[in-house]
């Protein structure tokens, strides 16, 4: 093999990892979820799926790339050598380079939507954000999707950022720049949380958020989806990273640091975001909000302007969303491009340029499947589930690829990994783990009924994205 391998130093690896986990997932996905589940029991649950289900995961997959130091594809078949099923579980590996593929294509879609409100937020700011400019924030936004331009431009740009940070590489491209962006991204959103401590709605968001509820059992299968998405689990990004870690840190203690940040950021958005839309009137609230995927667009700028220095916190507010959806777009790409130069033994220069065109090219039908081009809007392969490219991709990776992954990745470590393997990496750099037999038993058991009800829910027709 060609270059030594590169890796993160200790702080670089949980900052990166943390970086990967928060993104649109947090600050978009959880709160507006956690809205239309009616708050309070499905953050409880949500928080019960992330220790018990996620965590485990977590360590699942920093524990196989740490002990292989190889990304997905090889990782498997280094470790599955001698072990019922040999080569085949390097299927899991290579399902999860195509979801990364996937995921990338439509997520730096939006990802290039928080751009341009950004953007368009200094403009706003700077020219004045009028009540008429506040009316018509909806049709804005619904004529900016089926702007074609608009949509390819902003994504090829989110794209091409990527890729300069993956071009430098991991410890001079994710670890300079996830260190740069996400302390700023902390403080941001620290600032923007005291900010909505002193708006009207902020005791009724704490209340919506940590009073228990009612729930359905969709909206549990729901939040055990979302943990595994906002943390970035089921196909290997973590195992990516974790290649990239040495022996001498400890997986439990960093595994539950980056469970704990991505968790703890996605409260602080939801208790902006609630806090802003709480402060109107329960009666105005009705007619206005429906909690749909589109509320930080169309409903959130005027919400923002309404606060005291909403002309300061507003363009803040995307930026802040644009550097968590980029440390993420950054690791699905890695995943992908790290294959190649693994597995193919290619320059990282090649691998990254080859892989971010292709990956543009399909978002660019993603882009266009939002009201641009007809053909691309209305297909749909998954039936009534969400038309056009874009939703079908969405549908296809949160429903499908991330859960089977997610499943086989629990069973492979939970029944067909050693002891011996196991105990050895997540007791290096920490010492004895008297929880272990929980920790095996999790993945074992709870993490695959919990994800084959999952998979079974979809199976019967439901969509969890
Ligand atoms: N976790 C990120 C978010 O919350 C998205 C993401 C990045 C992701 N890498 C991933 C999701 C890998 C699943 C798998 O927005």
């Amino acid at each position: 093999m060609s270059e030594q391998r590169a890796s993160f130093s200790h702080l670089g690896f949980i900052i990166a990892a943390a970086g990967s986990a928060i993104g649109l997932g947090n600050i978009w996905k959880f709160p507006y979820i956690t809205y239309a589940n009616n708050g309070g029991s499905f953050v409880l649950i949500y928080l019960a799926a992330v220790v018990a289900i996620g965590a485990p995961v977590m360590m699942a997959e920093i524990l196989i790339g740490r002990r292989t130091s190889k990304s997905p594809v090889s990782a498997f078949l280094e470790l599955a050598r001698g072990v019922a099923g040999g080569r085949l579980w390097a299927a899991v590996g290579y399902l999860g380079v195509a979801t990364g593929f996937v995921i990338l294509s439509y997520y730096s879609v939006v990802a290039g939507w928080t751009v341009y409100y950004f953007g368009k937020c200094i403009i706003w700011s700077f020219q004045g954000f009028t009540p008429e400019v506040a009316a018509t924030l909806g049709d804005q936004f619904g004529a900016f999707l089926g702007d074609g331009t608009l949509q390819i431009s902003f994504h090829a740009f989110f794209m091409a950022l990527t890729m300069a940070v993956i071009l430098m590489g991991v410890s001079q491209g994710i670890e300079r720049v996830t260190k740069v962006l996400m302390p700023v991204l902390f403080v941001l959103l620290v600032a923007l949380c005291l900010a909505s401590a002193l708006s009207p709605g902020f005791g009724e968001a704490i209340s919506f958020l940590f009073s228990t509820t009612s729930i359905t059992r969709d909206g549990i299968l729901e939040a055990v989806g979302q943990a595994f998405f906002s943390l970035s689990l089921g196909m290997g990004a973590m195992i990516t990273y974790g290649s990239y870690t040495t022996r001498k840190q400890s997986i439990r203690r960093d595994a539950l640091m980056i469970c704990v940040l991505d968790t703890v950021i996605a409260l602080m958005a939801s208790l902006v975001m609630f806090s802003v839309i709480f402060s109107i009137p329960a009666a105005e609230r009705a007619g206005t909000f429906s909690a749909s995927s589109t509320i930080l667009f169309t409903t959130l700028p005027r919400l923002l302007y309404d606060l005291p220095g909403g002309a300061l916190w507003s363009p803040m507010f995307y930026l802040l969303v644009a550097f968590a959806a980029l440390t993420s777009t950054i690791s699905l790409l890695e995943v992908v491009v790290s294959y190649f130069i693994d597995h193919l033994g290619w320059r990282r220069l090649r691998a990254t340029l080859v892989v971010g065109l292709v990956t543009t090219g399909l978002g660019v039908f993603a882009a266009l499947s939002l009201g641009a081009n007809e053909a691309l809007t209305s297909w749909a392969p998954f039936g009534e589930h969400d038309a056009g490219v874009f939703g079908s991709l969405d549908y296809l990776a949160t429903n499908w690829l991330l859960p089977v992954g997610g499943f086989f990745i629990a069973l492979f470590a939970g029944w067909f990994l050693s002891e011996r393997i196991t105990r050895d990496e997540l007791e290096a750099g920490a010492g004895p783990f008297r929880l272990y037999w929980m920790w095996r038993w999790a993945l074992r058991v709870v993490c695959p009924i919990a994800i084959g009800w999952i998979i079974f829910a979809v199976i019967q027709g439901k969509a969890f994205n």
